[in-house]
């Protein structure tokens, strides 16, 4: 593991906000992540199902997670199923959990091997009345192998075809989307990690340098400090930028172009998601400035106008509506276009066609039920941007922030972002090439 272990207050916390969803005498049961493979023998490294990892803390293979909290017997409530290790494995893979480890992480007092589930669930499953299973309902998601919970979906629904089943996933989407101090704890370790790597680039970026040598200086300062890419990379110079899923990141950085860093690193699986954007030579001209500071005033007023009890659709028109006033004084619009256009179809689309946030967490675009009004709690990013492809450059913006009553937290305040200081913050780089 290369993050410091996690209080299981955080996962005994989770379950038992979980516990309060439940309807009377159900069960909810949870399966990590298959291993996915490649090619050949190969195989990705595992990663673990964000609503398992959210209930227990564990991240390791083969888990089953099954809670029944109201369940007769005390010990039968809240149960972890591990891949029992032995000596031939422990020579392959090296160290899986004991028992006594998995209760530390995840704050749970029945350890059981796998092999005891089938039994186990058995004799649960007489007694309760509803089972709540996992799915994932992501509305952007695109599936097209079957996870571990969906085999268990349907081999769970074919033994006992009799039993009312129940989506777990909407349940969690309410729940992860309400971060805990002891969340928001984690989601700064990770932002931590992402300034280093930013700060690191800063120093390092200069005429001639190569989207593919910015990535390893990332790389290098995410991995050190027991981070890794929370996403595929985006870094992208000069018109490269005005691709919005850019991850070529093979190009060489010229002196009078913009870069823009959508780079940030996870921890302990929690993600932090960063966005800004820099000029190669060090300075902004003043095309460039006018613009980035446009981009930042949407940032701003973004995140002030993030309110508990707005819908999410609201705020993105929030935005929109900051945005068309900005694109209107950089002449880029006129009020005639304004004036008649499709209010389906917005002017601005043309310059700022994605959405302005999305919630944050166990996952880059974290679950939430996005058609409920934001609530204190939430952790959204803000990212507006201005894609210029006729000048050759476009500015993005993101920072992450905590929704609260009374005023919004910005867990990125101390990223430079202010055009002066990045322009500081690249003072002082590496002359000549490593
Ligand atoms: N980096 C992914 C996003 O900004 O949504
Ligand atoms: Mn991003
Ligand atoms: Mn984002």
């Amino acid at each position: 593991m290369r993050y410091r272990p996690i209080q299981s207050e955080v996962f005994i916390l989770n379950r038992a906000r979980l516990a309060k969803l439940l309807a009377p005498n159900s069960l909810a049961i949870l399966n990590a992540n298959d291993i996915l493979p490649t090619n050949a023998d190969g195989t990705l490294p595992l990663r673990q199902n964000s609503d398992l990892f959210y209930l227990s803390g564990i991240d390791q293979e083969e888990t089953i997670l099954l809670l029944y909290p109201d369940a007769h017997e005390e010990t039968m409530r809240e149960i972890l199923f591990l891949r029992e290790t032995n000596d031939l494995l422990a020579i392959w893979e090296g160290h899986k959990l004991t028992k006594e480890e998995a209760r530390k992480r995840s704050g749970i007092k029945r350890v059981e091997w796998l092999s005891e589930f089938r039994p186990l669930f058995h004799r649960l499953m007489c007694e309760g009345d509803h089972v709540y299973l996992n799915s994932n309902e992501h509305k952007r998601a695109v599936i097209e192998v079957e996870t571990r919970d969906a085999r268990f979906v349907e081999q769970t629904q074919r033994r006992y075809p009799l039993h009312e089943y129940r989506r777990l996933a909407h349940l969690m989407h309410q729940l992860r989307a309400v971060k805990s101090e002891l969340e928001i704890d984690l989601l700064r370790q990770a932002c931590a990690i992402t300034k280093a790597g930013f700060l690191r680039v800063c120093r390092f970026v200069e005429p001639g340098v190569t989207e593919t040598e910015v990535e390893a200086e990332y790389a290098h300062e995410f991995i050190r400090s027991g981070g890794s890419f929370a996403y595929w990379p985006i870094i992208a110079s000069g018109r490269n930028a005005c691709v919005l899923h850019y991850i070529q990141n093979d190009q060489t950085c010229r002196k009078r172009e913009l870069l823009l860093l959508d780079v940030a690193s996870q921890y302990a699986n929690y993600n932090a998601d960063l966005t800004r954007t820099i000029p190669v030579g060090g300075r902004f001209n003043r095309r460039q400035r006018q613009v980035y500071q446009a981009v930042l005033r949407v940032l701003r007023g973004a995140s002030e106008a993030a309110t508990p009890g707005k819908l999410p659709k609201q705020w993105q028109k929030d935005a929109e509506a900051l945005m068309e006033k900005e694109l209107l004084e950089l002449g880029l619009l006129k009020p005639s276009e304004i004036r008649k256009q499709d209010p389906d179809k917005p002017a601005l689309k043309r310059y700022f066609m994605h959405g302005i946030g999305h919630p944050l967490g166990l996952d880059v675009h974290d679950v939430a039920l996005t058609t409920e009004p934001i609530q204190a709690g939430w952790v959204l990013t803000v990212e507006p941007g201005i894609y210029l492809p006729e000048e050759g450059f476009a500015v993005r913006l993101e920072n992450n922030i905590v929704v609260q009553e009374g005023g919004n937290l910005d867990l990125m305040a101390d990223i430079p972002i202010e055009p002066d200081d990045i322009e500081a913050a690249m003072k002082g780089r590496h002359r000549g090439r490593p």
